[in-house]
């Protein structure tokens, strides 16, 4: 499918979604919102996309938010609409059965912090500049910002990051747990990396444990563990438990299909 805003394509068991605005440093228009959402649709169901990327265009920013010049005139009931569309567009990449990775090079402010939140791991060049400034525009973060950024770096430091709008650097955002790794440079090559080791591993057994957090996240910890039980249950019905486990006893490498 052509899109105006995304780049989609697949290589090596790798999806690469590509966020393509360059000249407004990515931002997220309702067009690009949808194609977005329309790629992680593509992305799901794509047998060539093992693990998916998401990447910027340009080598300034990763996203730099919301499109501020599609949102200055909107009513309340066109934001709720907006804010349900981002939202729902970042859910599908919680959702997905797959492995979700950020490549971060420049800015991810706003809504762009916010969909690397939605990712499953974040990795970030050292040029990378990391937040949430909103409140400097009079609204505050409305693509699941409030509610993701606290579950991972804590409420202390996301409610700072809210308050005073400033922009974390790679190497802070390193320490607070925001990033998983920081490169020099190039960090779409070191998200490769990640994926290809992904790859090696049963994609049954990462779907479902991947669901396992995700799910047991939002219950009550015993809770949690006993749907951990149920889903490691189901692990127990697929090919690839059995070809795991025979090919350790018999001392070779596992061929997960
Ligand atoms: N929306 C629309 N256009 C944007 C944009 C955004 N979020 N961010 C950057 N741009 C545009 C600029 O308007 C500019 O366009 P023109 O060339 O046509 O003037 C172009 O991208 C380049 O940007 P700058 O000239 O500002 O570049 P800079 O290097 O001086 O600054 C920056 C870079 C610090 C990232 C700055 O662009 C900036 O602060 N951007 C806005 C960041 C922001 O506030 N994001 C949050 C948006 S609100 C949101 O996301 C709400 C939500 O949670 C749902």
């Amino acid at each position: 499918m052509a899109f105006n805003t995304i780049i989609y394509e697949t290589n090596n068991g790798i999806g690469y979604i590509t966020i393509n605005r360059p000249k407004a440093l990515n931002a997220l228009s309702e067009e690009a919102l949808t194609e977005l959402s329309e790629a992680l649709d593509m992305a799901a169901k794509d047998d060539d996309a093992k693990v998916v990327i998401i990447t910027g265009a340009g080598g300034r920013a990763f996203v730099a938010g919301a499109d501020i010049s599609a949102m200055q005139h909107m009513t309340a009931v066109e934001a709720y609409d907006y804010a349900r569309l981002g939202q729902t567009t970042y859910n599908k990449i919680q959702d997905m059965p797959k492995i979700v990775i950020a490549a971060i090079d420049g800015f991810a402010l706003g809504g762009g912090c916010e969909l690397a939140l939605a990712c499953d791991i974040r990795v970030a060049s050292a040029k990378s500049q990391i937040g949430i400034p909103e409140v400097t525009l009079g609204v505050f973060p409305g693509f699941a910002g409030t509610q993701r950024l606290p579950r991972l770096v804590g409420t202390g430091i996301a409610k700072e990051m809210l308050a005073t709008a400033r922009k974390v650097h790679a190497d802070e955002a390193k320490e607070i747990g925001l990033v998983n790794y920081v490169v020099d440079e190039n960090p779409l090559a070191k998200a490769e990396e990640l994926a290809a080791q992904i790859c090696k591993n049963s994609m049954s057994a990462i779907a479902l444990g991947k669901k396992a957090m995700n799910e047991g996240m939002e219950m009550e910890l015993k809770k949690g563990i006993e749907h951990e039980a149920s889903l490691f249950a189901v692990a127990f019905t697929t090919e690839d438990q059995r070809e795991g486990m025979t090919a350790f006893l018999e001392k070779r490498p596992a061929n997960f299909k």
